[in-house]
This record gives structure tokens, sequence and C-alpha cells, in this order.
């Protein structure tokens, strides 16, 4: 018979689980739920499949974890049918060679806002950067290496392709010159 010291040991050697994401997770309900594989001891092969564990973020932080990425599991009172995602690592995607002090939100696709430890930031992107707020204040200079268009979906003027009425005249003008 176990000693009451032994299955408190047990327990606690069971306390953590590892093992990876086998599908796209549920993100519907009051809590993402993913199924995984969760490994046994280190070397051995995938111990079980688990489905709907609960993905657990801190509060202000959510994501959808990709297929394939490497979680940690916590079971509750070493049962390892009932537990919770809170850690998780895809490594595909990861990026690396970070210098310490330095901090990355980042997606599968690449897409990243680095927070570089040296007074810049910077946010990388394929796509579009969306300000969807009624006011944009920038506490510094604006500087733009395209065009800038007011108005954009409507009745727009270009910065760079805009007409000017001739005062004492007829016709328009262009707009001004870059660096005159
Ligand atoms: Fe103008």
């Amino acid at each position: 018979m176990r000693s009451s010291v032994e299955k408190v040991f047990g327990r606690v050697q069971h306390a953590l689980g590892f093992g990876r994401t086998s599908t796209p997770p549920n993100d519907a309900g009051a809590v993402q739920t993913v199924q995984i594989e969760l490994y046994g001891r280190a070397g051995d092969p995938v111990h079980q499949t688990r489905d709907n564990t609960p993905v657990v973020f801190h509060f202000g932080f959510a994501a959808c974890l990709p297929v394939g990425t490497d979680v940690v599991v916590t079971t509750f009172s070493g049962d390892s049918s009932n537990g919770a995602i809170v850690a998780s690592n895809h490594a595909k995607s990861r990026p690396t060679n970070l210098t310490p002090g330095q901090a990355v939100f980042y997606d599968q696709k690449g897409t990243r806002m680095l927070l570089s430890n040296d007074d810049n930031a910077s946010v990388t992107a394929a796509g579009t950067l969306t300000l969807a707020v009624p006011t944009v204040l920038i506490d510094g200079q604006l500087l733009v290496t395209g065009n800038v268009t007011a108005g954009s979906g409507g009745a727009s003027v270009e910065l760079l392709d805009h007409t000017h009425a001739r005062s004492g005249g007829t016709g328009s003008g262009g707009p001004p010159n870059p660096g005159s």
C-alpha cells in the first residue's frame, strides 16, 4: 500500500504534462479549447489524445494556437484528464535571435510588433495597418515616403497629385513640387 508521501509525490510528478495541439482550437465559447496529443515521460511516444483541453490566457491577451503548437498542461490532483494549457510555443513561427530586453508581439505569418529595447519600436506587416479610432494624435513629425490622401473613399485630395485654382487667372496649377 502506497504511503501518503508517495501519493503526494506521485501527484506532484504528474502536475505538469507536455503535448502538442493536433487540431485548430474552438475559440467560440467562454474559454478556448483544443485537442492535444499529450506525451508521457521523456522519450515516450504519444501517451493519449485529449479533446477539449482549455487554453488559459492572461487577461488582455488572446491568441488562437496554430496546429502543432507545443503546450504545457497543468493537471489537477494528478488527474491527466482534468487540466488546462497554461503555456505554449509554436517553434516554426517563434521569433528567434532576440537580444535581452526585446519583446515581440507576432502571428504565425510573420507580422510583428517589435519593442527593440533601443528607444524604437516597429510594426512589420505585408498588408495594412488599420487604426479604427476617431482621432489619431502624433506627438512629433509624420514622415511619409508615399502619397497622402485626405477624404479617402469620398471626395478625396492627394497631397502629391492635386491642383490649385490660379489666382487672377484661369485654369489651375499643380501641387507644390517636393523640396521647393
Ligand atoms: Fe496644395
